[in-house]
């Protein structure tokens, strides 16, 4: 699964799946622009891909303005040549119940989560369809596929990323372009270390892996849909989830 040569823009990449992803993707030979709103976290990740021997840029963004991913787009082609991969994987959450639920908390969690994964598709839409070679995965969540007590507007963000991807991939399947969803389970990160214990166990006893998944977990399946291997899959979401939901 060589990524020799790529150069890949990972957004959320300071910590985290985002950071898991970008440590794949070196080991596998490619080039990384860690784009992200905390530039001083992102510099973790930098010197983490720069030890495994592959160039790394830490790109400031916020990828909820399209104005910022377009410079972030332009400014990875100037310093690293070109772009073949982009993996939408910044997130948030704002969790209440849907009474409860600020119209700010529903409003945030879509710019980011839905039109932060437009504003970059689209940003690096014109490169790879001109080079005729692309690979986007979109971070979607098992929660857009099940719903989740509390997260509304966060399973409605990722339901609508599914979407955007299947309509995406048919769009640019014939620049050869290809279009994938990762759908994570729950996984150990900072999103859900803030879980009461007693909602894991609870968790835990509904995965028949037993476990949590951990943010390598996630990157594997991004690696595999990024590389040649995955040249005859799009449109596809791939389900990351011990088994907790077999759609
Ligand atoms: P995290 O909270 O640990 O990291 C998210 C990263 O995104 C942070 O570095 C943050 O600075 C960055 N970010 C947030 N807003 C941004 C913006 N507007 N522009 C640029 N960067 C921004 O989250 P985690 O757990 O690593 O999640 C990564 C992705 O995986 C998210 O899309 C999340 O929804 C998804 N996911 C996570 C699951 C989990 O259990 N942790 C399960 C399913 C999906």
């Amino acid at each position: 699964m060589s990524l020799e040569g790529r150069v890949a823009i990972v957004t959320g990449a300071a910590q985290g799946i985002g950071r898991a992803i970008a440590e794949a993707l070196a080991h596998a030979g490619a080039d990384i622009a860690v784009a992200d709103l905390d530039p001083q976290r992102s510099a973790d990740t930098v010197a983490m891909v720069e030890k495994i021997g592959r160039k790394a840029l830490n790109v400031k963004v916020n990828v909820a303005d399209a104005n910022d991913t377009k410079t972030m787009v332009e400014h990875v082609i100037k310093s690293l040549g070109k772009i073949d991969i982009l993996v939408n994987n910044a997130g948030i959450t704002r969790d209440a119940l849907l009474l409860r639920m600020k119209e700010e908390d529903w409003n945030l969690v879509l710019q980011v989560n839905l039109n932060g994964t437009f504003n970059c598709t689209k940003a690096v839409l014109q490169p790879m369809t001109k080079q005729r070679y692309g690979r986007i995965v979109n971070i979607a969540s098992i929660v857009g596929a099940m719903g989740n007590v509390g997260q509304a507007n966060y399973a409605a963000s990722k339901a609508a990323v599914i979407g955007f991807t299947k309509t995406v991939a048919r769009e640019y399947a014939t620049r050869n372009v290809t279009v994938n969803a990762v759908a994570p389970g729950f996984i150990d990160t900072a999103m859900t270390q803030g879980l009461p214990a007693e909602v894991k166990e609870t968790l835990q006893k509904q995965i028949p892996l037993g476990r949590l998944g951990t943010p390598a977990d996630v990157a594997a399946a991004v690696r595999f849909l990024v590389s040649d291997d995955a040249a005859y899959v799009t449109g596809q979401v791939l389900h990351v989830n011990g088994g907790m939901l077999m759609p």
